[in-house]
């Protein structure tokens, strides 16, 4: 039984996870991929890390740039994060035969296209399951399992630091500045949340995800990204008060000949699965042509879920070279050769329903005002409520949800009403989706 040479760089969560299942999995592996799949060398900087790992007889690196130059790994685990030194590693290592597992969404989102191509010269796998949704197989889901369906939308909370935040501003009443303090203090947010709060992980997971599921470039320029560093609870209560729930969504979704690539916080029917998605937990929706909708949900974070990621890649990569093929399948889904471009629509030419939250002297007249712009744009109004002001308040908020329309007509809308008398403040406006 010839044995899976594994050189794994970068020993910290998600590596020391690696590690870990494939020590307490290996007979499960081996029984699964025909043969066992073995980490011979670390590559970190941390020695103390390596020290950790015990007894192990496995070679010793500091420099990741090293592994490569084993003649007997087949694989290199690329788990140091960034996208400049990683980037070198990996293309690096493809060009030196090797194949590539990693879980660095943002590496494939800013620089995918050419680390595939240079795969596919090269005769190489790169697995990236891990880099969307940690433990959610879902890149196999839109490679494999969905394959004969033409995607019509994927929907994901595919951000934890963002879901426990939300989960908590809406469970306790608390501030998003608090609801984060506190996912801080508890580790489920990072010392900089940045990239979390602020969308940027979710689009580059979503790059990924329309790739594989449109057959597309990875696109991540064209991503319309807004996080939830802005949200107020205000809108989460209201919300909820006409039943739904605000979560953070990366959407892919194919209308005609063009696409809608967009993350954002979104009223979604308290009623439907994805509104039960809590915590830090992920969860993806899919709609196929034939299957329908399907969901998938699971941990999106975390040493060992992540590493159950990594670990299968292994395991195929395993299996394939067991068969001789390089590459069973592509690994964005579609053959290289048909991959396409999709026209990416701009904001205003996106349609949903819209939640809008003004602020308004309570004088007589001013719904009427404010309804008379949103009919001058052919919007219609769901429902709506005014809140019932305190005595010592002369404004009062109102809350409209509109039936699906152009984003670029509330837009237009939205000025008109900012220009009428006893609207003070900006409107709040977000998107509302049915999910269905
Ligand atoms: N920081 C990410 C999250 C996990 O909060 O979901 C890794 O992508």
């Amino acid at each position: 039984m010839t044995v899976l040479k594994v050189g794994l760089a970068g020993l910290g969560t998600v590596g020391g996870g690696t590690w870990k299942v494939c020590e307490k999995n290996s007979d499960e592996i081996i029984r699964k991929a025909g043969r066992k799949v073995k980490i011979v060398a670390v590559a970190e900087p941390a020695r103390n890390k390596f020290l950790s790992l015990g007894e192990n007889g496995i070679s010793y690196f500091s420099d990741a740039m090293e592994l490569i130059e084993v003649p007997e790994i087949d694989v290199i685990v690329e788990l140091i994060g960034g996208d400049t030194f990683a980037k070198m590693l990996v293309l690096k290592a493809l060009k030196n035969g090797k194949h590539v597992v990693t879980a660095n969404k943002a590496l494939l989102a800013k620089h995918g296209n050419e680390i595939f191509e240079v795969a596919e010269k090269n005769r190489v796998t790169v697995g990236f399951e891990a880099a969307v949704a940690g433990g959610i197989p879902i890149l196999k889901v839109l490679r494999e399992g969905l394959t004969a369906n033409s995607i019509d939308w994927v929907a994901g909370i595919i951000n934890g630091t963002s879901n426990y935040v939300l989960s908590e501003m809406e469970d306790r009443g608390i501030s998003f500045d608090q609801a984060l303090k506190e996912a801080q203090d508890l580790g489920f947010a990072e010392s900089d949340p940045t990239l979390d709060i602020e969308g940027n992980d979710s689009a580059h997971k979503l790059s990924l995800l329309a790739s594989m599921a449109f057959g597309i470039k990875i696109n991540l320029d064209k991503i319309l990204v807004s996080g939830i560093k802005d949200l107020d609870l205000k809108e989460v209560i209201y919300a909820k008060k006409l039943g739904y729930k605000i979560k953070s969504l990366g959407i892919a979704r194919r209308t005609d000949s063009c696409l809608e690539l967009r993350v954002h916080s979104t009223l979604i029917p308290e009623n439907c699965l994805m509104a039960n998605v809590n915590g830090a937990m992920n969860a993806v929706m899919v709609k196929g042509n034939s299957v329908g909708n399907t969901l998938y949900y699971g941990q999106g974070a975390g040493a060992e879920p992540t590493a159950s990621a990594v670990v299968a890649d292994l395991v195929d990569i395993a299996r394939n070279s067991i068969g001789n093929v390089s590459a069973r399948v592509p690994a964005l889904s579609y053959q290289s050769n048909h991959i396409r471009d999709l026209n990416i629509l701009e904001d205003g030419l996106i349609k949903s329903g819209f939640y809008i939250r003004l602020r308004v002297l309570d004088r007589a007249g001013v719904l009427a005002d404010v309804t008379r712009c949103l009919s001058n744009e052919d919007i219609s109004i769901e429902s709506f409520f005014q809140k019932k002001p305190r005595e010592d308040e002369n404004s009062t908020d109102v809350v409209l949800l509109t039936h699906e329309c152009l984003g670029k007509n509330i837009l237009d809308s939205i000025k008109a009403i900012k220009l009428v008398k006893n609207v003070i403040d900006d409107p709040i406006i977000l998107r509302v989706e049915s999910l269905k």
